[in-house]
């Protein structure tokens, strides 16, 4: 017996030496991750995150089972809410955020690690997708800010009607998101901004549903319905318009970036957090119901055209 606790003993010894990181490496953006400090990440890791994410980074955890949506496969190199152009690579401060603060309404909670375990084990997750970080002289993204909102508090009921013109018409958000205006005033605002109107049998009939998109995850992803699900990367409007910019990459979720304006992202921002205001409160039964009705005596009455 006491021979075989030994054996077990010089096993485990091994195979923590053999894991172990003997030298630093080289990664995107010039970083450098010395050893020690890929072992402290590693050591974070094991203890912090390998329930979910999993031994391989895979997203396999014990614990990931029915996650909701699942956690990350570092293997794929692929991370959601880096505030870079969606498809370039993330900078480090910005992940090290999302590890301390943790992503709203999922099961990646904020952990409550020191900087320097944070930064650490964001250099191990590194270590799980080589082809994408591997070599220094590889570029990051540029970094994303939220800057010269051309509305500001003063103009923000004013942001909000041009937002919704945006989100609805412009832009078309509910292709994959949902509508949140009755049929007539969908017609109504098309008009406005493209001098035509929808014909009353060629509304989408999928206009008040989110719907699933295909993914470069293992998933499909779920475009939220602001008022009901979590917006995970994003609580104000500075934050909203930053993601806008982004993307939410390998999602679906492109990047407005080049394909609206500045101002009609900021638009559409102060338009998405007003509908993330009504999230769990009394008026977004009333707000729906007033959709319900309208679209009612829509169908009852006759479309105004
Ligand atoms: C209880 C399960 C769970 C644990 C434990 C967990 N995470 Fe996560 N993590 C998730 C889920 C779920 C997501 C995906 C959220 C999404 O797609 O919106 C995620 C996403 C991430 C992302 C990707 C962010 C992006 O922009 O794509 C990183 C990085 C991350 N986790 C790091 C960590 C680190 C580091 C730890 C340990 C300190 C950790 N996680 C512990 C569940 C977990
Ligand atoms: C081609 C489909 C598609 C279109 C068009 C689209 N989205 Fe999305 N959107 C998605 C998907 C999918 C997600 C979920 C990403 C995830 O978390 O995996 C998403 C997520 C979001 C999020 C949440 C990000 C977070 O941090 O959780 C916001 C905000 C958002 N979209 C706003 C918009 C706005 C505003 C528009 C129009 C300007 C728009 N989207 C158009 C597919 C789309």
């Amino acid at each position: 017996m006491k021979f075989l606790v030994f054996i077990l003993i010089m096993l485990s010894f091994v195979a923590c030496k053999e894991s172990e990181f003997k030298t630093g490496r080289y990664f995107a953006g010039g970083v450098y991750a010395p050893a020690e400090k890929l072992n402290l990440g590693k050591s974070v890791y094991t203890e912090y995150c390998m329930a979910c994410h999993g031994v391989e980074g895979d997203g396999n955890g014990v614990a990931a089972k029915g996650l909701i949506p699942p956690p990350r496969n570092f293997k794929k190199g692929i991370y959601k809410f880096g505030k870079v152009i969606a498809g370039e690579l993330p900078h480090d401060m910005h992940m090290v955020h999302i590890i301390q603060n943790g992503l709203n309404g999922s099961a990646m909670f904020p952990w409550d690690i020191s900087d320097d375990q944070a930064d650490a084990v964001w250099q191990y997750i590194k270590t799980f997708s080589p082809e994408t970080w591997d070599g220094k002289d590889k570029a990051l993204g540029e970094e994303l800010f939220a800057k010269n909102d051309p509305f500001g508090l003063a103009r923000k009921s004013y942001a909000i009607e041009k937002g919704k013109e945006v989100y609805h018409v412009t832009a078309q958000c509910q292709s994959c998101h949902r509508a949140y205006v009755p049929k007539q005033e969908l017609s109504d605002i098309t008009y406005k901004l493209e001098g035509e109107r929808i014909a009353s049998d060629e509304f989408d009939e999928d206009l008040y549903k989110v719907k699933l998109q295909d993914s470069d995850h293992d998933y499909r992803t779920l475009p939220p319905d602001f008022t009901w699900h979590w917006v995970r990367s994003a609580s104000t409007v500075q934050d909203i318009y930053v993601r806008l910019l982004s993307g939410v990459n390998g999602s679906g979720m492109p990047s407005w970036k080049d394909t609206i304006t500045d101002e009609e992202i900021w638009a559409v921002s102060y338009y998405v957090k007003s509908l993330m205001e009504l999230k769990d409160s009394q008026e977004r039964e009333v707000f729906m119901k007033k959709i319900e009705t309208k679209n009612k005596v829509f169908e009852a009455n006759g479309y105004r055209d």
